[in-house]
């Protein structure tokens, strides 16, 4: 049964910053667009600088002119409504008694309890602060939820420390760990799409020779460059998104496809995958960096990647013969994410059959067989089935993944969030990788912006 959205008031930590600006409010504008959220529903900008309303409302209406061309000035209306800001330095000692004012305030003018959704999209350390200030000021009860945006720590050691620290003050029913490939569409298209007998009976490592996940984007580093310089495209997707893309393509899916059931399945799928090992570092990653980066970042000596690719292996039974290479970059020369699942061939002349998820720019699943090419010699050809969305008149609007995200935290449902047990498996795996990446530069290659990136194929075997 679908969860029932109940009235809150969502506080935004750094209300100001790229995420809240480009995605959050944005994704917030839509949903008051469609009514999806709850009249009552409130919004309190937390930010340093001393700012309007008005500000923050002006630079969403860009955002949304820029991604949809024409902005609903009712729409617009309704967010300007419902938004506060609170200047508030939560590096300050006591500043979070401002906080617990203007929430008390809040509940009185509703004449309710309403939920209190925390969202911060800051580094790890700044999370551990806050939420340590939100519990030493008594903001933790049941009513509260925590909505963290990623990184969730640099590495196993600093992830564990996080967990730890944010244990201390919330259980994890109320921690809602942000990744929004889960809540794009055609991921949570996958495991039904799995379902169809078909594809599940030969979903192993006896079939399946290969997994491979790609994200690849036009985009640069944006002007991030803080962020990027302690992050890299290892940390930036692949820890991430990528292994949890991984995790739902391998996973036992459980009969129930409840929250918690889904949580255990893909925690026990990311436990499965080997930690690269050290006599594998070379050979089983590449990694790179766009030709003008260290400009860009201002620091000559930098050795951080914008492009990195994997090939992993699991221990299970179920998988450990099949490859899985994750691959990801910046400024390449097209925006693509997409899933390729490649079948053994059965013997080594023949052309594998390849079911595609193109999830990145147009959503498609994509069946690649081979046929007799007609004639007449026996030559054989490659041909795709595919699925199009658009002529199976499937490609109804849907919710973005931020939309998506949002509704589910409001709702309390946690199933698209990653939990701390899945945190700490993805890193364990891309630890080893990271040490060794951190403290030697040898293996960095370059490439040009714009182009299709480094060869790989040392590490994928075509
Ligand atoms: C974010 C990364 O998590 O995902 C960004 O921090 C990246 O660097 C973005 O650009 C990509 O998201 P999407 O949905 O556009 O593929």
């Amino acid at each position: 049964m679908t969860k029932k959205i109940e009235p809150a008031i969502l506080v935004i930590f750094g209300v100001t910053g790229d995420l809240s600006r480009k995605k959050l409010l944005p994704s917030l504008y839509q949903l008051f667009k469609g009514d999806l959220l709850p009249n009552e529903t409130s919004i309190l900008g937390l930010t340093r600088q001393d700012l309007k309303a008005d500000q923050i409302i002006k630079d969403v209406e860009l955002c949304i002119n820029e991604e949809d061309g024409v902005c609903d000035p009712k729409a617009l209306n309704k967010i300007r409504e419902k938004i506060e800001i609170l200047q508030i330095d939560i590096s300050k000692l006591g500043e979070f008694k401002k906080l617990k004012t203007a929430l008390d305030a809040a509940d009185k003018k509703a004449g309710k309890e309403l939920n209190r959704l925390f969202y911060m999209s800051v580094p790890p350390k700044v999370t551990e602060n806050i939420t340590e200030e939100l519990g030493r000021h008594g903001l933790n009860g049941t009513k509260s939820r925590l909505l963290i945006e990623k990184p969730f720590g640099y590495d196993y050691k600093s992830a564990k420390k996080l967990i730890k620290t944010v244990s201390k003050y919330f259980d994890e029913n109320q921690i809602f760990r942000i990744d929004h490939y889960l809540a794009k569409e055609t991921v949570q298209n996958i495991l039904v799409f799995r379902k169809n007998n078909i594809f599940e009976k030969i979903w192993d490592g006896k079939n399946i020779s290969q997994i491979r996940i790609t994200a690849f984007e036009k985009l640069d580093i944006e002007g991030r460059k803080v962020f990027y310089e302690e992050t890299g495209a290892l940390r930036d997707l692949i820890q991430s998104h990528l292994l949890m893309l991984l995790a739902i393509s391998i996973l036992q899916i459980p009969d129930d496809l409840s929250s918690a059931s889904l949580h255990k399945a893909k925690s026990k799928a990311l436990g499965s995958i080997n930690p690269v090992h050290q006599s594998e570092l070379i050979t089983n990653t590449v990694r790179a960096q766009y030709i003008g980066y260290k400009n860009e970042v201002e620091n000559q000596d930098s050795n951080i990647e914008t492009f990195a690719a994997i090939k992993l292996r699991a221990s299970s039974k179920r998988w450990h013969n099949t490859d899985f290479v994750l691959q990801t970059g910046k400024s390449l020369d097209e925006k693509l994410t997409e899933i390729e699942i490649v079948f053994r061939p059965n013997n080594e002349n023949e052309i594998p059959n390849k079911l595609t998820f193109r999830i990145q720019p147009q959503e498609d699943i994509k069946l690649k067989l081979f046929v007799k090419q007609p004639g007449f010699e026996e030559e054989i050809k490659s041909a795709s089935l595919t699925l199009n969305y658009k002529t199976e008149n499937i490609d109804v609007e849907h919710p973005d993944a931020y939309e998506r995200v949002m509704v589910d935290a409001f709702k309390g449902d946690r199933s698209l969030f990653s939990t701390s047990e899945e945190i700490l498996a993805s890193w364990k795996i891309v630890d080893p990788i990271i040490k060794n990446w951190t403290s030697n530069s040898n293996n960095l290659e370059f490439y040009k912006k714009g182009s299709g990136g480094p060869d790989i194929s040392s590490i994928t075997n075509n």
